[in-house]
């Protein structure tokens, strides 16, 4: 069965992603290098509305100007060609030795004042090229030694960078905001804001939060044991979900973005399932680009590129479809109401209650019977997960 992607769908991948040569700690390239034009084209083909990228991905770090500028004309030829948009940007403050001890929060202030000129160049180039979507992924931002950094200096670092660039973007006008993207570890060995919610702590503090999001990602979160569509819905909770990465990881391991799916696939249907049917009146709770950032495994050849590119796609289409099935069986809402999943958007007080109120009604206390809960009234969860798991398997409607 294929499902036909279409604009509307917002899919999009990063360049880094399906040009990805397969070097890994263990072994150089198993890939050769695709051109631009050959990546875009491609992408229109499996059916993507849009490509991101880092300055690197399309210009080698070190390019003079003028070589920088004719990658950037033919990027624009090629999306020109296709109708391809870039919906996100990103920098590289991770690949080249000047940023091994990090960027933004490298211990060496030159070197803070490069990548701060690096993210200047790329957020202009972002915003020439119509991006609405800045990420930050602070890969190298962190320390391997408590004694060698001082995690408080760097966060105020991490934050003078944040607050300096949104400054500019306020200044100027322009309509792009920045979506950090956090990761627990990997390069370093512990990287700065290692989970949504530190992230989340951290954009509080910032001059502009407004202008600062999130960009989840499935592997990262699953590396640090979390549930990603708990963090997800609390990302959307706070108003913060700008971006996502979607991806698979099995387990706590090196990160090993595997394409959507192929890792948790009951947590990547709940996933589906919050932004495709979380929202308001149970509309979308996510309408922004669905972005794929894997790596299609060094064992695949060019051909094995386009067909795990396709299966991003194909397994997000599905799911949406079955997650649609699912909120349609009246079975489920059956189960669901009988969980009580609905009354928990009941507000817990009455209307104007007072502590006198609440102390006044028996019900709450004098007359609660709590003995009742012992060996009565369960709630029925595991009926839910096994109607989602029978609709997941096309089982089911
Ligand atoms: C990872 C990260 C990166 C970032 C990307 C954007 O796999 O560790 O996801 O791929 O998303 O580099 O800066
Ligand atoms: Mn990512
Ligand atoms: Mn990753």
């Amino acid at each position: 069965m294929t499902l036909t992607p279409t604009r509307e769908d917002k899919f999009s991948f990063g360049l880094w992603t399906v040009n990805y040569n397969g070097t890994d700690p263990f072994g150089g390239p198993t890939r050769n290098h695709l051109e631009i034009e050959h990546v875009v084209e491609k992408l229109a083909e499996v059916g993507a509305y849009g490509l991101t990228f880092h300055d690197d991905d399309l210009f080698p770090f070190g390019s003079s100007d003028s070589e920088r500028d004719a990658y950037i004309g033919r990027l624009k030829k090629a999306l020109a060609d296709t109708g391809l948009i870039v919906p996100m940007v990103t920098t590289n403050t991770f690949s080249a030795p000047v940023f091994k001890d990090g960027g933004v929060t490298s211990n060496d202030r030159a070197v803070r004042r490069y990548t701060i000129r690096k993210i200047l160049r790329q957020l202009e180039l972002g915003v020439e090229l119509g991006a609405k979507t800045f990420v930050m992924w602070g890969g190298r931002e962190g320390a391997e030694y408590d004694g060698a950094k001082n995690i408080r200096a760097a966060l105020e670092r991490y934050k003078e960078a944040v607050d300096f660039l949104g400054d500019y973007v306020l200044s100027q006008g322009w309509d792009i905001k920045f979506a950090i993207e956090p990761k627990p570890n990997e390069p370093r060995g512990d990287i700065l804001l290692p989970t949504l919610g530190h992230a989340i702590a951290f954009i509080d503090s910032l001059e502009h939060p407004e202008l600062v999001g999130l960009n989840p990602e499935v592997g990262h979160e699953t590396m640090a044991g979390l549930n990603f569509t708990s963090g997800v819905a609390q990302a959307l909770y706070h108003g913060k979900l700008f971006h996502i990465d979607l991806n698979g990881q099995r387990s706590i391991k090196y990160d090993q973005d595997l394409a959507f799916g192929h890792g948790d696939l009951h947590n990547a249907f709940a996933l589906v399932d919050l932004l495709e049917n979380g929202g308001v009146n149970g509309g979308q709770a996510y309408t922004g680009p669905r972005h794929f950032d894997y790596k299609p495994s060094r064992t695949e050849d060019e051909t094995g590129v386009w067909d795990s590119a396709k299966a991003n796609i194909q397994t997000y289409l599905l799911l949406k479809e079955r997650a649609a099935a699912f909120r349609a069986d009246p079975e489920v809402q059956e189960a669901l109401e009988a969980a009580k999943v609905f009354e928990l958007e009941k507000n817990t007080l009455n209307d104007g209650e007072t502590i006198d109120s609440l102390k006044a009604d028996r019900t709450a206390w004098e007359d609660f019977d709590t003995e009742a809960y012992l060996g009565g009234k369960g709630f029925g969860f595991v009926r839910i997960q096994q109607l989602a798991t029978e609709h997941l398997l096309g089982a089911r409607g």
